[in-house]
């Protein structure tokens, strides 16, 4: 069965300037961002602290497109809760960071949010057979989380590969999409292999925020994901 495949670019505030992030939201909305993505880091499950639920709610009213929040935090389930409240629109979290991750990805669908699993380079896709049927995105993370700007690691791309068969498969048998994710080290250069890979979701920081035209990176990105 053939399914046409839709891309999100999904820029990375990670790489904004901190000091104009509403300014930096309208900025890469206009330059076509498909979604925004808010990487939330508490100097415990990361080595690094970014920024809470109220950052998001008071960026929300600069923001058209979908909040697509990345908790790299421990434990996950009150801080889920409190994005939901502050208007993300997509929540994801690190399996290994949750006790239960079943009920946490109850908990976030009873909000009212998307629901995702990351997978770090070295974490294996075990628990996404047992939770398929709740996860609505997966985030396959080609670095290490924490910090912005760092090389892309390959073994993704099996991973990715290995993803989009769960995903294929969930889709035949219930007939839902499930959108999946690539985070880190995303660039024009690179885009299209992990296309190829089974990605339909990519997360960019420093390849957009890291240049003054976004709107000339994310048009580069999509050229490339078209040819
Ligand atoms: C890393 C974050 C990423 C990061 C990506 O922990 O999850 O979203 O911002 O930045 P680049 O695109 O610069 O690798
Ligand atoms: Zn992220």
């Amino acid at each position: 069965m053939s399914h046409e495949r839709t891309y999100r670019i999904a820029p990375s505030l990670l790489s904004a300037d901190f000091s104009r992030l509403g300014e930096e939201v309208r900025a890469v909305v206009a330059a076509g961002a498909d979604w925004l993505h808010f990487d939330v880091m508490d100097n415990h499950y990361v080595p690094n602290l970014t920024f809470g639920p109220m950052v998001c709610q008071a960026l929300r009213k600069h923001c058209t497109v979908p909040i697509d929040v990345h908790l790299m935090v421990q434990p996950v389930d009150a801080l889920a809760t409190a994005f939901a409240k502050a208007g993300a629109d997509l929540i994801s979290f690190h399996p290994d960071a949750s006790t239960h991750v079943d009920r946490t990805l109850q908990l976030i669908r009873a909000e009212g949010c998307q629901a995702g699993l990351v997978f770090n380079p070295a974490t294996p896709l075990d628990v996404l057979e047992w939770v398929i049927d709740k996860v609505d995105l997966v985030l396959v993370m080609s670095v290490n989380p924490g910090f912005g700007g760092q090389g892309f690691i390959d073994s993704a791309l099996r991973k990715v590969q290995k993803a989009r068969r769960l995903i294929d498969a969930e889709r035949a048998r219930s007939g839902r999409d499930i959108r999946l994710e690539v985070d880190g080290g995303i660039k024009v250069e690179n885009i299209r292999r992990v296309a190829d890979a089974g990605a339909d979701t990519f997360v960019a920081g420093s390849a957009v925020f890291g240049q003054p035209d976004y709107g000339a990176v994310i048009g580069a990105m999509r050229r490339a994901l078209a040819a």
